[in-house]
């Protein structure tokens, strides 16, 4: 009766399951920067109750007054952005069902890098998109690994600018890898840039790769990162490339999203304050996520056998540890005897076991506890490897 598009087995794992029952005291999984003490203007959101939100204005692409404050928005990251060029959506989910709809035939692929965000799966499946991996190499700094010319029927790569959770940036060399194999297969590169706004190794963010000008390319940003403002449903893509094909993409592009108009109008008369007022949110979580860095850096530190590879931007942070416990193990440990609740690497396809990942936005209480207590439970199996020491951490599948 229903189709393959949701998966049949929609039973929680262990970990979710142990988490329904009893929700961890140290949770060092939350990415929602509304519930985290991080502090808020009191009157952020007053711009949602002007008078002129009474009135519904539908305009399938954005009301002009909402894309023209987004393309003002990318002068803060030195780009020269058309605004006819931007297209709203409720979300970047909602972006990415939009991208494949627009590129993709049932039965395509896109290329999706490992690790990253593990909604790709489903957000590809729910457009009858196949998603098709390519590794993010731990020993290259997260540098896109491509092998050879792309596979038949991939229609788009997709790209996280810093990716989600390595915290990596696509650099130069990174990013033209990804154009050239663009270019081959004739394929659409796709940028998630939702975390550029937080680098956390260098004061300001490398370049945006909103306004490019050889491969069709669709840069994708929100509020619910930009601003920290999840609940508020708005978020853009940016589109570039030769004009042709970036005029041609906007109108199928328009008419995909008069479809279903699911911005609302009076975020979108808010915009332009609310981005102008974001600055001091941004500010905010990015001291969040840099004091969290610092101290996890220092517990890891005790410990000579764990590692944090510094990450270069975004909210997460990771923990590399040798293979004495399955990261599976180790985090249901962390949950059942230490109240701590963190993601395993293999929830994200990390190539090899030994990979914990930590969000740094919890309250900074939460997160020193935690930290401790994961560093330390960590300690407590190594102790416990035996007069062979710890194993070195093999790769998955061994
Ligand atoms: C890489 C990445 N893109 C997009 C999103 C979701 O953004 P939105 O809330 O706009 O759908 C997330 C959420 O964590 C993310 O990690």
């Amino acid at each position: 009766m229903f189709s393959r598009r949701v998966p049949s087995d929609l039973r929680p794992n262990a970990l979710a399951e142990r988490r329904r029952r009893a929700p961890a005291p140290f949770d060092l999984t939350v990415s929602n920067p509304t519930a985290c003490g991080i502090p808020y203007p009191e009157d952020l959101l007053a711009p949602l109750s002007r008078p002129s939100g009474l009135l519904y204005r539908p305009d399938p692409s954005g009301i002009e007054a909402a894309r023209g404050a987004v393309a003002a928005d990318y002068r803060r990251r030195a780009a020269e952005v058309d605004p006819r060029r931007i297209v709203l959506t409720a979300s970047s989910s909602e972006a990415y069902s939009f991208l494949f709809k627009l590129l993709c035939d049932p039965g395509d692929a896109v290329l999706v890098p490992v690790p990253s965000y593990p909604l790709f799966e489903h957000l590809a499946a729910l457009d009858g998109v196949r998603a098709v991996p390519y590794l993010l190499d731990p020993a290259d700094g997260f540098r896109p690994a491509l092998d050879g010319p792309l596979p038949g029927r991939v229609r788009a790569v997709i790209a996280v600018h810093p990716n989600n959770p390595t915290g990596s940036f696509l650099d130069a060399r990174g990013a033209e890898d990804l154009r050239e194999a663009c270019r081959g297969a004739g394929a659409a590169l796709i940028v998630d840039e939702v975390f550029l706004d937080y680098p956390l190794s260098r004061p300001d963010p490398p370049p945006t790769l909103a306004a490019e000008t050889d491969v069709l390319t669709f840069a994708l940003g929100g509020l619910s990162k930009s601003v920290g403002l999840p609940q508020l449903k708005l978020s853009w893509i940016v589109a570039s490339g030769p004009a042709p094909v970036v005029e041609e993409a906007l109108s199928r592009l328009e008419f995909l999203a008069d479809n279903y108009l699911s911005v609302a109008t009076p975020v979108q008369l808010a915009l332009p304050l609310l981005l102008s007022a974001g600055a001091a949110v941004r500010r905010a979580i990015r001291e969040r996520c840099l004091a969290n860095l610092g101290v996890l850096s220092r517990a890891v530190s005790a410990v000579p056998a764990l590692a944090a590879p510094p990450p270069e931007g975004g909210w997460s942070a990771l923990v590399r540890f040798p293979a004495v416990v399955a990261e599976e193990r180790l985090a249901l440990d962390l949950l059942e005897r230490d109240g701590v609740a963190v993601h395993p690497g293999y929830f994200f396809d990390f190539p090899s076991e030994g990979w914990l990942v930590v969000s740094l936005l919890p309250d900074p209480e939460t997160f020193a506890a935690g930290a401790s207590r994961l560093v330390a439970r960590i300690a407590s199996h190594l102790d416990g490897a035996g007069p062979g020491g710890p194993r070195s951490v093999r790769p998955r599948g061994d």
